[in-house]
């Protein structure tokens, strides 16, 4: 069995890397490792060796999707890896045109033209440059990153690697549209707008969204010098008629203009900025690197992203064409708020909680069970691809907008009327020492046993875990996802350790109070007991120095 054709393929004699181990999100690290020779073939390899056998053993039969979030070094590894799936016989490649392809996108042109597979060249919101991040994450036939089974045979093969394939070819030109031929496979480079767009008319009334523009509301979005750039700028000015100007740092750059694509209070400052006041325009929104990421904002106004996900839950049938028939179901990683949980229960759905990452909503997607999904991470998505996706959510909101007939902050708080408010915080503690955050997250799991019944915050602890999760559908298990500790008074909080990071360690302390008050209070202060109770806890000015986290979301 060969598994590949052509004539000049080369077989490249290489040895394994430390290290590559796929995350919460694929493989990331610093750029300049990616860079090192044979370090990003090494993975493509792997992956392509893991896969081969679902392809029936050959790839000759199977189209792969190749696009990035246009970061620094997205286009020299795009050509790695066509001459790479070449020389491993696929025959068709779909490449972004430029190389771009945000991550959503990708995952609409795996599931529209049927593809076997896809590679997203991304390291998400993290900075990009050459002494950045960059990374990759391979997603399978139903669009959405692939699943344990898989990435733990990746894996597997990157630590036994002794060969990788490719052809002796020169660089495609990626600015042009159309077919070329690399060895014997086909390589064409395709618009990244088409594909999504045609995936978000199917779903949203364009001609109720035209008119909310065309009734003189405004509109800011932020796609922060990254990969919405351009399909923000075809939807939302082009095709929905938003006036110029709305989109903001619309023009992806290889280093996102050297700041974090991040599109959170902290790192979206600018647009924050420019939503307050009474002149401010009446909807805001971001989207992060590779625009699976959203941000919410009304005038003076934040949407949290797990109030994101119960708002458009609760709003979906009625606003939204492509959910008319009403929601199968919601789901929620465990770390996200539970305001989603509520409105399932008003809508007689089930709510799903699953461990961080989006790969753990495939299943549910695939099977029918949930229509919509959420993290706390400001990820939202729906059954339309399986990936999270910014764009949509941005869309979501403006139809709720359009038809309600209200303002951001209405609708939030008429949901909080009508469902209480989980208030929220996610604190992040960030380039931790390692040895130390293993250490304490090991001692606080050994603990918990008997944490149940000391006090915490003015309440007391009523059960501690560590959260694992069974798949309904395929009944796969992941364990160790996390330490939960629920109070007597119904607060939350939740530690885990990112798996997403590429410098020492992140500490994520997720911290909720659910309260049936209309949402009148201040966050700060209705989570301030269980924030030092839990700082305390843990030790942390003691451990770290500091017990001031990086970053509040
Ligand atoms: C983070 C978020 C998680 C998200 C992931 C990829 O992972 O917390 O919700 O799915 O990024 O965008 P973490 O660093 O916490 O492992
Ligand atoms: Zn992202």
């Amino acid at each position: 069995m060969t598994p590949f054709r052509g004539g000049n393929v080369q077989t490249v004699r290489t040895s394994p890397f430390e290290g590559q181990r796929p995350g919460t999100s694929g493989l990331r690290k610093k750029t300049r490792v990616f860079m090192h020779p044979g370090y990003l073939e090494n993975f493509v390899q792997s992956v392509f060796d893991a896969v081969r056998g679902d392809a029936g053993g050959d790839f000759g039969a199977e189209t792969l999707v190749v696009g990035g979030d246009g970061r620094f070094y997205n286009r020299e590894a795009v050509q790695v890896i066509i001459r790479m799936a070449a020389a491993n016989g696929f025959r068709t490649l779909l490449v972004g045109r430029a190389g771009i392809l945000s991550t959503p996108a990708v995952s609409a042109v795996i599931r529209r033209r049927n593809a076997f597979g896809g590679l997203v060249l991304s390291a998400s919101h993290n900075p990009g440059g050459p002494d950045e991040d960059f990374g990759i994450k391979y997603n399978t036939r139903n669009g959405g990153p692939a699943p344990e089974s898989v990435t733990e045979r990746v894996y597997a093969g990157t630590q036994s690697i002794t060969r990788y394939l490719t052809l002796e070819h020169p660089d495609v030109d990626l600015e042009r549209e159309g077919s070329v031929r690399v060895g014997e496979t086909e390589v064409v480079r395709i618009d990244p707008l088409e594909d999504y767009t045609a995936v978000m008319e199917g779903l949203f009334d364009f001609d109720a969204l035209r008119e909310y523009f065309a009734s003189g509301h405004r509109m800011l979005f932020d796609a922060m010098s990254a990969v919405t750039g351009p399909y923000a700028t075809h939807l939302l000015e082009g095709r929905l008629g938003a006036r110029a100007g709305t989109v903001l740092n619309g023009t992806p750059l290889p280093d996102f203009g050297g700041h974090h694509p991040d599109p959170n209070l902290v790192y979206a400052a600018e647009l924050v900025l420019r939503m307050s006041g009474r002149e401010a325009p009446d909807f805001g929104a971001a989207c992060d690197g590779d625009g699976d990421r959203n941000l919410i904002l009304g005038r003076d106004f934040f949407v949290s992203p797990g109030d994101s996900l119960a708002v458009i839950a609760e709003h979906a049938r009625d606003c939204i064409p492509g959910y008319r028939e009403g929601l199968a179901g919601a789901a929620r990683s465990m770390p996200t708020s539970t305001a989603v949980d509520r409105v399932a229960e008003g809508l007689g759905i089930k709510c799903y909680e699953t461990p961080t990452g989006w790969k753990f909503f495939g299943n549910l997607l695939d099977a029918g069970l949930a229509t919509v999904c959420g993290e706390e991470s400001f990820g939202t998505g729906s059954n339309h691809v399986r990936e999270k996706d910014g764009l949509w959510a941005v869309l979501c909101w403006l139809s709720i907008l359009a038809k309600t007939g209200r303002s951001v902050e209405e609708v939030v708080r008429d949901h909080w009327r009508r469902f209480g408010r989980s208030y929220y915080q996610r604190h992040d503690y960030e380039a931790l020492d390692a040895a130390a955050a293993d250490e304490m997250m090991s001692g606080v799991t050994e603990s918990l046993h008997g944490l149940a019944g000391t006090p915490l915050a003015g309440s007391r602890v009523e059960r501690a875990d560590e959260f694992g999760y069974t798949d309904p559908v395929d009944g796969s298990t992941t364990s160790r996802q996390g330490v939960r500790l629920f109070l007597e008074d119904g607060s939350r909080a939740v530690l885990r350790l990112s798996g997403t990071g590429t410098a020492g360690a992140t500490l994520r302390v997720y911290l909720e109070r659910y309260r049936d008050d209309g949402g009148a209070g201040d966050v700060e202060e209705v989570l301030g007991p269980l924030t030092r109770g839990v700082r305390e806890m843990l030790r942390l000015r003691e451990r770290f120095g500091t017990d001031e986290p990086t970053v509040v979301t």
